[in-house]
């Protein structure tokens, strides 16, 4: 295992750790979708609720990825139609439901948002730059490896890598951003 303690926290070998066992993947996938038991979200409005609406899509792009490069034999048009969507809600799309100071209840936002506001928007272009890697990658078949956290954040880095790589670095942009910025992890 390449990975170094101090980046992400051991999150993606939690996550290369859950694409290969069935128990745990429905952790991950539970996790990305944001499915707890209640859903306090319903009685969100305005640009809070197309914020979460707008995650919650990603979630079900990110599970639809998941389930090609588990698969034997990953559809890589499947895999470029979900990671357009990815690219297309993230960057400046994603940046636009984040007003200054937009923390109306039910948010988990967390208002350091906007003193961080450097750090949280290279998050959100840093995935869209992974959608546009797993467009490019998607044909690359998975290697069951973990990826390297050192991975240059680079469209011709991830072009080439295997698949399953980018996609777990893809969950760790998800899940580095939620660590700082969103209350529930
Ligand atoms: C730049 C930061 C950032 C990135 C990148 C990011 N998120 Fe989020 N996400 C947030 C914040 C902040 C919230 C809380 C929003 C709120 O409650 O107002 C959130 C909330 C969510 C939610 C809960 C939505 C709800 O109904 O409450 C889900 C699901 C989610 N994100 C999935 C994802 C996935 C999947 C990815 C990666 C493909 C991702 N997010 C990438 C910041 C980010």
């Amino acid at each position: 295992m390449t990975h170094k303690p101090n980046t992400g926290t051991g999150f993606g070998f939690f996550l290369t750790r859950a694409l290969k066992t069935p128990a745990a993947s429905a952790i991950l996938l539970a996790v990305l979708a944001g499915t707890g038991p209640a859903n306090a979200h319903d009685k969100a409005t305005g640009v809070v609720k197309q914020r979460m609406d707008a995650m919650k899509m990603l979630a079900g792009s990110m599970k639809a990825i998941a389930g090609q490069v588990k698969s034997p034999s990953p559809d890589p048009d499947a895999i470029s139609v979900a990671a357009r969507a990815l690219r297309d809600h993230a960057g400046d799309a994603m940046l636009v439901g984040f007003p200054e100071g937009s923390l109306q209840d039910p948010t988990e936002a967390r208002p350091k948002i906007w003193k961080e506001w450097e750090r949280f928007t290279e998050l959100a272009d840093r995935l869209a730059l992974q959608g546009q890697g797993l467009i490019l990658a998607a044909a690359n078949p998975p290697s069951g490896a973990a990826p390297d956290p050192s991975t240059p954040h680079k469209l011709e880095s991830y072009a080439t890598l295997p698949v399953d790589e980018l996609f777990l670095l893809t969950a760790k942009t998800c899940s580095a951003c939620h660590q700082d910025y969103r209350i529930k992890n």
